[in-house]
């Protein structure tokens, strides 16, 4: 039977899912074996967020990460995904000095990473005018409004955004701003459910909520702390999916006891030569006995 073609998911398709449904289902990856799982499991829109910085890279916020960093993971992903759509991130600064120095960042995500638009948070008067010339130069933006983690130095913690009326307000007309600018969606994350029903009412683009309650258009997490891969603090609006970080404790802790023990590797696991060519090479020592390695090689160039 010859493969079905993939359906690719589109900045169009995913703008059609406010009318149409099913809801957007969207996970942060930073990696290839980690995207190749998500596509294949039918995850729409796969964000190359700047959480990596604090999920992967160990940073203690996600102020520090580079284009670098954001491009050489954007790239990882893309390599493994045939359908989902994969947005990247702009890094703190990355989109502050000029909208000519905006652009050529953002391009960078495009032309040598694969993705098919960037996201970028806020919407200040400055940061809508970003938006638009990023829209003209045909590179779509995702926005993100709410709690905006790149603010940190500014904000002092993170917290839940658009619990007083006036924020509120303010979080509800930046989305509208966004859409008008050209942004093809937003992310809305942490704020009251009962806001983000407003908002996702009010604006014309798919809403995607991060801790915004299930009236958004679609949802998104941080894929480590979905399958408990994380350390440190959760936020409340985290269900969590899988125990990896247990999982994996467990197994590397089964691995060291089995080495120390001499249990791995045994047998099964071991390179054999065949019957009776270790006895001829006992007889002639001056002949060197081929290395464990040098077996036939799979095409990986793994010994098979
Ligand atoms: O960086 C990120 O992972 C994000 C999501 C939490 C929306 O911005």
């Amino acid at each position: 039977m010859p493969e079905q073609p993939i359906e690719k998911v589109t900045v169009p398709s995913i703008t059609a899912r406010k009318k149409t449904g099913p809801k957007i289902v969207c996970l942060t990856a930073y990696d290839y074996p980690t995207a190749k799982i998500l596509d294949e499991t039918g995850v729409d829109l796969i964000l190359v967020g700047d959480s990596l910085g604090m999920v992967v890279l160990g940073y203690e916020n996600t102020v520090p990460v580079t284009m670098d960093e954001m491009i050489h993971h954007t790239r990882a992903v893309s390599r493994a995904v045939k359908r989902a759509l994969v947005v990247g991130d702009m890094p703190y600064f990355a989109f502050h000095l000029s909208p000519d120095e905006t652009i050529r960042n953002a391009s960078r995500f495009l032309k040598e990473a694969g993705a098919s638009a960037v996201k970028i948070e806020g919407a200040s008067k400055k940061r809508l005018k970003i938006v638009e010339a990023l829209v003209e130069a045909e590179i779509p933006v995702m926005g993100h409004v709410g709690l905006t983690p790149q603010s940190i130095c500014r904000l002092g913690q993170f917290k839940v955004r658009g619990t007083a009326s006036d924020e509120a307000r303010k979080i509800i007309d930046g989305a509208k701003d966004l859409e008008r600018a050209g942004a093809f969606s937003v992310v809305l994350e942490s704020i009251p459910r009962e806001i983000a029903a407003i908002l996702t009412e009010e604006v014309g683009i798919p809403t995607i909520g991060i801790g915004a309650g299930p009236a958004c258009d679609g949802q998104v997490l941080v894929f480590h702390d979905m399958i408990g891969h994380s350390t440190g603090y959760l936020p409340k609006f985290v269900r969590k999916y899988a125990d990896l970080y247990g999982t994996i404790s467990r197994a590397v802790g089964e691995y060291a006891a089995d080495v120390r023990a001499g249990r791995f590797p045994d047998d099964s696991t071991s390179y054999h030569l065949k019957p009776g060519f270790a006895a001829g090479l006992a007889r002639k020592p001056a002949q060197k006995a081929p290395k464990p390695g040098d077996g036939p090689r799979s095409r990986k160039g793994r010994a098979a």
